[in-house]
């Protein structure tokens, strides 16, 4: 999408962090946008603060892991913008724990947040997007966590979704007008390692309290506290809009990580290359 002013985007987890880095970045650029949270005052917070810059910008707070509120939400937007041309899926949290503290409710809140309530922004957002015939272009925030994975935590199993969801959203999409870009930040200087400030009450237990901060979670939360600023990523994120780039990344610190499973994957292919599969 080259002519992004004027435009209506819809974005969620839009009231703190790399949501609100978006909403600013494409604000900026004379886009309407509609904040979604589920956190009522910083929502609201978020949607004045850019009001004050004259941004064409208005809010509506929504569980995005429910599918009526986030229906709702679309609603709301159609309602007050008559259209959206940019759907934002970057609501996220971070939950539930490695083997061996793997807990039902860990699971489903990640999956639900993170991975759920991508598929139905899609489904929701996909059709409304389409229906004006003007183009358009989806986002959803995974992570560096939904291409390599060293980890067995819910959190990562939820990011490889949004990748695999992204990179086939992208074919069938492309002649229907709709650009699709899959976001994978490192580390940002966000709110993300206090989510459990956001747990629905349904997913009781899914952040355990009991937990001892070990020095890999310690470590992660001070490469959070110093990470990249979330405007800057806002500012990639418009750039990828911009000219449809597939992947966006926020640096290259997990590159060589990434080019290490690479060649995991094709010392697996290397092992048969020279067979012939049985039929
Ligand atoms: P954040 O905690 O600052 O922002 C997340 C936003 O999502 C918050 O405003 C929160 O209220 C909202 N949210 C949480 N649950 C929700 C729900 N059920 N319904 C609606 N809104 C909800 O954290 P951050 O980092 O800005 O997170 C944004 C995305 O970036 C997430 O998908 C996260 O997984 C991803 N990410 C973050 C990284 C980082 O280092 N901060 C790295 C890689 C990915």
């Amino acid at each position: 999408m080259k002519e992004l002013a004027g435009k209506v985007a819809f974005v969620t987890g839009a009231a703190s962090g790399i949501g609100f880095g978006i909403t600013t970045a494409l604000a900026q650029a004379g886009v309407k946008v509609m904040l979604c949270d589920i956190e009522d005052a910083a929502l609201k917070k978020a949607a004045e603060n850019l009001k004050r810059t004259n941004a064409d910008v208005d809010s509506v707070k929504a569980d995005v892991s429910l599918k009526t509120e986030l229906k709702a939400a679309a609603d709301a937007t159609i309602a007050r913008y008559g259209k959206i041309h940019i759907l934002v899926n970057n609501a996220g949290v971070a939950g539930g724990g490695t083997y061996g503290a793997w807990t039902d409710a860990g699971w489903n809140w990640t999956l639900a947040v993170n991975l759920m309530a991508v598929i139905a922004g899609v489904e929701i957002f996909g059709p409304l997007i389409e229906s004006h015939q003007e183009g358009g272009h989806i986002v959803s925030t995974a992570s560096i966590a939904g291409l390599i994975s060293n980890t067995s935590n819910p959190y990562n199993v939820s990011k490889y979704g949004v990748v695999a969801l992204s990179e086939g959203l992208r074919t069938d999409m492309a002649p229907r007008g709709i650009g699709v870009s899959v976001l994978c930040p490192g580390f940002i200087r966000t709110r993300i390692a206090d989510s459990r400030r956001n747990l629905p009450s349904r997913f009781a237990g899914a952040v355990p309290t009991n937990i001892v901060p070990n020095e890999m979670m310690q470590r992660v939360r001070e490469r959070i506290e110093t990470g990249i600023n979330p405007l800057y990523v806002g500012e990639l994120v418009r750039e990828g809009i911009e000219n449809d780039w597939p992947y966006i990344f926020t640096d290259a610190e997990f590159e060589p990580f990434i080019e290490a499973r690479f060649a995991a994957i094709k010392e697996g292919f290397d092992k048969i290359r020279s067979r012939t599969p049985r039929r």
